[in-house]
């Protein structure tokens, strides 16, 4: 099951790819639809933004119900809850999950991220000032240290600490026992953990894509704390071209406060929505430029596929990684692009949305069951 390589024989010679290429249209701001945090996202304003309860937590029905049956159940026993895994793309509320987790057990969240404990006195210290029932929370936890993730093992199992004073033969070993805590981790790349550390966990929750029905809600209630009139439509509007993610409704949606600030009336109705996305690039189903590009390449550059990853990624100019995790998963979720062992396959969906004529080949393609 060879995944189709960048360096296949069908894929055309750079000049002629060239001739070949279409005028695409390039984004006004290019990253109003990236679902990673910006800079501005992460102050203050953003916070203010995030529900604080449960019953704020809008959508993730699954996982809310999982969760609040195990804080009902360690509330009841006196007991901590058991570390957890969060996963998922990046935006949907992995963060804002945990903070809830703290607040409905009452104790407090102590957030960090991955990268950020590279010595091992960095975990250590973190570790140490912990209270009993605490919550840590470790950011991007694929991203730890092979160090930091040994000094994590006895942590999460036994609740202790190993140390290690002095060098070579002289060198001791200390234990300190922690209290008992809770390890809540958060990682858009549940694969890339080890795993020793993924076992750990008591618990492994998956954070899905929301529907618009429920993106809408979330648009409703940020127009509310942000003090914007806005439309049950306009907030729909909004929700579907908001990539099933959270963050980017938020985003777009003080962006179209601007828009309706100054061109309209200052309501954002569903004409006022759709007007300025479109001004913005953003188009029907939340799709950028990137992933047009790559459909369109898979479409016209190689017949709808099947495509490698190796060569989406050198099409479109992003790394394979965030095709996987960001690009990818969105496509799939809407039915535009299928995942096969030999390689990516553009669906009729995704013909209809550029607005191309799908060929007969393609569809029997599409139904044999071998790919
Ligand atoms: N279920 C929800 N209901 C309402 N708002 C939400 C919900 N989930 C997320 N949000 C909003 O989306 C924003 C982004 O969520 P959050 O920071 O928790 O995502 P994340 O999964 O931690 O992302 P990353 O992977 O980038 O760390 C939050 O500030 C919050 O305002
Ligand atoms: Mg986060």
């Amino acid at each position: 099951m060879a995944i189709i390589s960048s360096k296949q024989p069908s894929e055309p010679s750079k000049p002629a790819k060239k001739q070949q290429k279409k005028p695409q249209p390039q984004p006004v701001i290019e990253d109003l639809l990236q679902p990673q945090a910006t800079v501005e996202e992460q102050g203050k304003q953003e916070q203010s933004l995030r529900p604080h309860t449960f019953a704020d937590y809008i959508g993730q029905k699954d996982l809310k119900e999982v969760l609040s049956i195990a804080i009902q159940a360690a509330k009841a026993r006196g007991e901590t809850l058991d570390h957890l895994l969060l996963y998922g793309p990046p935006g949907l509320g992995k963060t804002t999950m945990a903070l809830i987790l703290a607040g409905e057990m009452g104790v407090d969240c102590k957030i960090t991220s991955a990268p950020a404990l590279e010595r091992p006195r960095d975990i250590m210290g973190l570790l140490v000032s912990l209270k009993p029932g605490d919550i840590l929370f470790i950011d991007e936890i694929h991203r730890l240290s092979r160090m930091a993730e040994e000094i994590l093992y006895p942590a999460m199992e036994d609740y202790r600490l190993d140390i290690t004073i002095g060098k070579g033969a002289s060198a001791k070993t200390r234990s300190i026992t922690l209290p008992k805590y809770t390890l809540v981790g958060a990682t858009t790349r549940a694969g890339a953990l080890s795993s020793p550390l993924r076992d750990r966990f008591g618990s492994v929750q998956r954070l899905r894509f929301y529907e618009p029905e429920e993106l809408r809600k979330i648009v409703l209630r940020t127009a509310e704390l942000l003090q914007t009139p806005i439309s049950d439509d306009g907030a729909l509007e909004l929700a579907k071209r908001s990539r099933g993610t959270p963050r980017i409704a938020n985003r777009l949606l003080k962006r179209v406060r601007d828009y309706a600030e100054v061109k309209a009336a200052g309501t954002i109705t569903q004409n006022v929505a759709a007007t300025a996305l479109e001004l913005y690039q953003v188009d029907p189903c939340g799709l950028d430029w990137t992933d047009r590009k790559m459909l369109s390449v898979t479409i016209e550059q190689f017949n709808g596929g099947p495509v490698g990853i190796e060569t989406l990624a050198a099409a479109t100019g992003e790394d394979i990684q965030t095709i996987e995790e960001v690009y990818e998963p969105y496509l799939m979720q809407i039915g535009y692009l299928q995942r096969t062992p030999r390689g990516r396959v553009a669906t009729p969906a995704a013909y209809k949305h550029l607005g191309l004529k799908l060929p007969n080949e393609q569809l029997s393609l599409l139904s044999r069951s071998d790919l």
